[in-house]
Formats: structure tokens, sequence, C-alpha cells
């Protein structure tokens, strides 16, 4: 048995593990993490951890390879100084689209990084919202995926959208598009997306689904580029959709995404903070669901032995 919890964060996303923290009813952990003027990163733990429950909160966001890397740094420092149990807690999970070998001579990536956490020392993974379930199957370690669409349709849940048709932005999506209407009692549609070779743009082909005279809430795990909502929004207007809600649960916004769905005319844009949000990308029609409750919860759970999936009943 372990003794207490101790939860620390490393520089991708204080706020998240101060709100996680505060759901707990604990302090954040002391630990120092910084970068030498030859960026090689430093972690040092300014508290015990011997035999202690050790939550590390670190979602993989920009900068994506220094969040990983001071990750793996922090795992190993922990390990080094005897940590009971060490869970890598990563609400937003790169290089989820690097999950297959579906080209010659390319990578998995995602597979790559499940290693790497796991020689690191991590026990457990904490997550949200893989871009494929077929991930968890990486590790071979514990992992429990927490998923956003409880606090998002219980966001929605609060608004009226009686004539809404839920839309999965691919047919990979469909799944997550299908739970969220299910969830909200509204039909479903699908977009027939097709990826232009290995660059950020996408196509939007065909939609499956009826949507004419319908607002739509269109779905999707994450928005990078906003490449795809883009896309997803001129098919659906193209054939005949009125009001559009964009939903997302990782909120990436890079590039030129700000910009793009500034220019859409949205009714809403409703996405979580299981990644900083910058003053700067807080659009005025964007509503952040927050995630601390689910992660500190399950933490809880976690630590004290219970049913992390009783979460989801
Ligand atoms: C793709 O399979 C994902 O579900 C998202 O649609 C994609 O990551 C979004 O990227 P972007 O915003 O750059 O189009």
């Amino acid at each position: 048995m372990y003794s207490d919890l101790a939860i620390f964060s490393g520089r991708a996303h204080p706020e998240l593990a101060n709100a996680i923290c505060a759901r707990l009813g604990r302090a954040l952990g002391n630990v120092d993490v910084f970068e030498f003027s030859n960026e090689n990163i430093f972690v040092q733990y300014q508290e015990n951890v011997r035999m202690r429950d050790v939550y590390l909160v670190q979602p993989f966001c920009t900068p994506v390879n220094t969040s990983v890397m001071e990750l793996l740094i922090m795992i190993d420092a922990a390990k080094r100084a005897s940590a009971g149990r060490i869970t890598a807690v990563i609400p937003y999970y790169a290089y989820g689209r690097s999950d297959k070998k579906d080209q010659p001579r390319v990578p998995i990536t995602a597979r790559l990084l499940a290693n790497m956490l796991e020689t690191a020392g991590a026990d457990r993974i904490l997550t949200m919202n893989l871009h494929a379930g077929q991930i968890q199957g990486f590790f071979n370690i514990p992992l429990d995926e927490l998923n956003g669409l409880y606090p998002v349709s219980a966001y929605f849940k609060t608004k009226q959208l009686d004539n809404y048709t839920v839309v999965a932005t691919d047919v990979g999506g469909e799944k997550r598009a299908r739970d969220m209407a299910v969830r909200l009692n509204l039909p479903l549609a699908i977009i027939d997306k097709r990826r232009i070779g290995n660059s950020e743009s996408a196509e939007a082909m065909h939609v499956i689904g009826e949507v004419e005279g319908r607002d739509c809430l269109i779905l999707d795990d994450e928005i990078s580029t906003a490449g795809t909502i883009v896309s997803a929004a001129s098919a659906l207007r193209q054939h005949g959709a009125r009001e559009l809600i964009v939903g997302c649960y990782h909120p990436i916004l890079s590039g030129p995404a700000v910009e793009r769905l500034k220019s859409l005319d949205l009714r809403e844009i409703v996405v979580t903070d299981t990644v900083p949000i910058d003053d700067s990308k807080r659009l005025p029609n964007m509503t952040v669901i927050p995630v601390a409750p689910q992660f500190g919860d399950a933490i809880g759970r976690i630590h004290s032995g219970q049913s992390v999936g009783a979460l989801f009943q």
C-alpha cells in the first residue's frame, strides 16, 4: 500500500493541476522544473516522495516535444526518489493520429510514446479522449481513459438544441458523435472526409444523413488547424444546414485555427480545458468546460482503490 497521494505539475498546464488539487482539497506538490540555457530540462522534487502515490499532471500541449520530454524526466526523477507508484496524468495525448502504419516507411509514434513512458517508470496512465481507443492497447500498464462526453453533454443539455443534428467530422469519429447524439437524444450525420496526402489540409466529400433545414452540432476530438471544421461547415452549409455549433475535447488551436473559426459564423464553440487556451485564442463565442472535476474524482478513486468506471454510470 502507498502512503498519501502527491500531485505535481510540469510546466505545460499548472492551472489544470491546481484546479485538480482544489477539487481534491489538497495543495499542489513542490517541484522545480526548469531548462538550462542549452535546453536541457532539470527536475527536482522539493518534498519527499518516497513510497507516496504520485500523480504527475502534464498534457502534451505546445511546445509538444518539450512537454513530452519534461514528463519523462519527471517520471524518472520520481522513480529514482523511490515513489511508491507513479501515475502519468496526460489530459491530452499528442501524436494520437500516428497510431498505425498505413503508408510505407512511417512510424507509429503513439506507440513509441507509450514505450517511452513505461521505460521512464510510469506505473499507470490517466488520460482523456484518446484519438483512437486502441491506443490504450499500446500500453502494458493500466490506463484509465476519461471521457469529455459527460461534462460537455451536460452543458449541451442546458441549451435548447431540439432542431440540432450531431455531426461527426469523419467516419472515424462516428462513435464519438453517436455517443453525444444518444445522450442528447438527437439524430446523427457523418461527413465523409478524405485527407489529402500528409498535408494538414482536408477535404470534406459527402454528408451521410439528413441536415437540410437542420441546425448542426459538429463534434470532433480535437481542433488543430481547424481545416476539418472549415470543410465540415462548408459541406453542411452546401447541404442546407442552418445554425452551426462546434464542440471538441482538445482545443489545440494551432496555426490558422483561430482566424478560421472566426470566419465561420458559428453560434458557439464548446471546448474543454485539457490543454491551456491562451487569452488571444479565447473567442467571444467560446465556452470552456472544466475537466478538473473528472480528473480530481478519478485520482481520488485510483488512490483509494475504487472503481473509475463508476464515474461514468
Ligand atoms: C482527425 O482524424 C481528427 O479527428 C481531427 O479531425 C483532426 O485532428 C483535426 O485537425 P485539423 O483541425 O487540423 O483539421
